[in-house]
């Protein structure tokens, strides 16, 4: 599977969305400014891990996945939250639209993203658990959750660990996990991938923070690289990609995208 499959996937869905102004604008601007489609791709490469076909369900579920993601980074740009002018180097959504299109932009893919997944469950009962679960990631135990405890943390310290855990890794797995449910991976080994994604997504995180302090020239406060400086950041990048990688062989899962993937960001060094 490739990036540009699922940028048609993603221009498909929001041509039918039906969407008023402004949002229609605000939804084709966000997805037109980049962002690698990682978590789409990774659902994709955990549902091939089972050998079935990409049919019309499986699609629906990938375009959920990015409009969640989506939904997330406009809404944690926004001047009550990180307040982030630029996104991929772009005025982030609110910029360039206003704060009330911002945040409708925002509600609007997080319902199209659960309009999607519902879809595939009308017509895949294993995109029902998927979807259920991936709910419960994304929620107010999962990455909400995260968001509010980094917002609110009084001892960084000791919460960091939660927070990446839940901010940033539980979509990536929410993600994967889907792909590999309604792939039908026995449990074994999808308790690999989980174990996979949340190292994985530790050390991304980390990596997104090291890249914020190459490109604002100042370390973000509530972070890994704050708490425990640049040197130790890589060094737990490192030790992550090596779980991460850890977790797949024992599991018997044979993915050299998962495995390039990981690697591909501990070889890299600012
Ligand atoms: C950014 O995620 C938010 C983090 C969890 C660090 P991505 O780096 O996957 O965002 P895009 O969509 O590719 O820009
Ligand atoms: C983003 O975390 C995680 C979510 C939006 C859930 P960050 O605030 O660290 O990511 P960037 O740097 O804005 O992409
Ligand atoms: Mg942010």
């Amino acid at each position: 599977m490739n990036k540009e499959t699922v940028e048609k996937w993603i221009d498909d869905a929001i041509g039918e969305a039906n969407f008023d102004e402004p949002i229609l604008s605000a939804v084709r601007y966000v997805f037109s400014t980049g962002g690698k489609r990682l978590r789409p791709l990774m659902f994709i490469e955990a549902y091939n891990l089972g050998g079935g076909r990409i049919e019309r369900p499986v699609i629906d579920f990938a375009v959920g996945i990015e409009c969640l993601h989506q939904y997330t980074l406009i809404h944690d740009d926004l001047p009550c939250m990180d307040n982030d002018d630029l996104r991929r180097g772009k005025p982030s959504c609110h910029k360039k639209f206003g704060e009330a299109t911002a945040l409708l932009t925002g509600d609007a893919l997080l319902n199209m993203a659960f309009s999607l997944m519902l879809k595939a469950a009308t017509a895949d009962p294993k995109a029902a658990e998927a979807a259920y679960k991936f709910s419960l990631l994304s929620g107010g135990a999962g990455v909400i959750g995260g968001q509010a405890r980094e917002l609110f943390s009084e001892n960084i310290d000791r919460e960091i660990e939660d927070i990446y855990r839940k901010k940033t890794c539980y979509l990536i797995s929410a993600s994967v996990l889907a792909g590999g449910i309604m792939g039908n991976l026995p449990k074994a080994a999808l308790d690999g991938l989980e174990k996979y994604c949340l190292n994985f997504g530790f050390a991304f995180q980390i990596y997104d923070d090291l890249m914020d302090i190459a490109e604002k020239g100042s370390v973000p406060e509530k972070s890994f690289p704050y708490i425990y400086g640049i040197e130790r950041s890589y060094e737990e990048i490192k030790i992550r990609t090596k779980k991460a990688i850890d977790a797949l062989t024992m599991s018997g899962i044979n993915s050299d995208f998962f495995v390039e993937l990981a690697l591909k960001m501990a070889g890299k060094r600012e």
